[in-house]
């Protein structure tokens, strides 16, 4: 029985790389729709970069969707350029893509499609900033319930933050919205920094997905060549941390994975800590569990499984 996901993405060269590995499987997940967000660069580009992939990988039929511009609180966008390129996606040469962006705006289409659907038949993957999630949860109470389960990336407790010293950047774009998707009783599955920088592209990992005579392998593989620049950089390790496939490689191998179902909560207010995940790891409050905190990953199998995946693709 496949998984049928609705992906709300920033790409973003890793969030491309998720999307990708989704696509490379098709007996285990059915890609229904993708919706953007602001994150990584502005939506405008996001959902240009969307598209790009969905052609990339030969599926101009998926509808893409532009959701919410900026976080839902009155502060400006935070961006990644500096992570991601003025593009959101350098790295390889894609063209323009040719499919056209859905005239519905992402929000209401997750709406009107968890509505259409039975309750639990749809899984979010959320691989950017909360920002549609929570805005859908906020104008349509209704479609909480019906989601079978949102996984996704984002926070960090014992690894700190990579965009403040003390946040991870998918929450501290909307601390707000991934307060309200935390709080909003739906079974969460979340990757944090603590999982995604033990999933390192090393050289020999990167050598292995150049190895692969696929357009979308060779994408990847330049996708991957330009954004560990900033993190090799920054952390001097043996290669850069692989974020958001660690979302899709759950939905396929799940025991690659594993975590303990905790409280985490998130500070919306402090300037000091803003966005930074408040993970009750060793529980020491009666705070009730509401998502799956993913620490440990049996990174090699993850890469030998999305290097395999992306031989499947053109
Ligand atoms: O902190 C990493 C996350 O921020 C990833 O989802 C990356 O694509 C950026 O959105
Ligand atoms: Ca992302």
């Amino acid at each position: 029985m496949t998984r049928r996901v609705i992906f709300d993405t920033d790409p973003g060269q890793d969030d491309a790389i998720a999307i990708l590995l989704a696509l490379a499987s098709p007996e285990e997940i059915t890609v229904e729709a993708i919706v953007t967000v602001g994150g990584n660069v502005p939506v405008s580009l996001t959902a240009k970069n969307a598209r790009k992939i969905c052609e990339l990988a030969g599926r101009p039929d998926i509808p893409v969707y532009a959701g919410c511009a900026g976080p839902m609180a009155a502060r400006p966008l935070v961006t990644a350029e500096h992570v991601h390129g003025a593009t959101g996606l350098n790295g390889p040469d894609l063209p323009e893509p040719q499919m056209p962006l859905q005239p519905q705006h992402g929000v209401d289409f997750l709406i009107d499609q968890l509505r259409a659907e039975k309750p639990g038949a749809i899984t979010l993957c959320v691989l950017g900033p909360m920002t549609n999630i929570a805005m859908a949860l906020v104008k349509a109470p209704d479609i909480g319930p019906r989601i079978r389960e949102i996984v996704l990336m984002g926070g960090a407790y014992f690894e700190v933050g990579n965009i403040t010293p003390t946040a991870e950047f998918n929450v501290y774009v909307d601390p707000s919205a991934a307060a309200i998707v935390l709080a909003s009783g739906i079974p969460i599955v979340m990757m944090p920094l603590d999982v995604t920088h033990r999933v390192l592209t090393t050289p020999a990992r990167l050598d292995a997905i150049r190895a692969v005579p696929t357009k979308a392998a060779q994408a990847a593989a330049a996708m991957l060549g330009f954004s560990e620049k900033f993190d090799l950089e920054k952390y001097g390790s043996d290669g850069a941390p692989l974020h958001d496939p660690c979302v899709t490689a759950y939905l396929l191998r799940p025991e690659l994975f594993q975590g303990r179902h905790i409280n985490v909560e998130i500070e919306t207010a402090s300037p000091l800590t803003l966005g930074m995940t408040v993970a009750d790891y060793w529980g020491v409050t009666d705070r009730k569990p509401n998502a799956l905190f993913m620490r440990e990953v049996d990174a090699q199998g993850f890469y030998d499984l999305l290097t395999q995946r992306l031989a499947r693709l053109t």
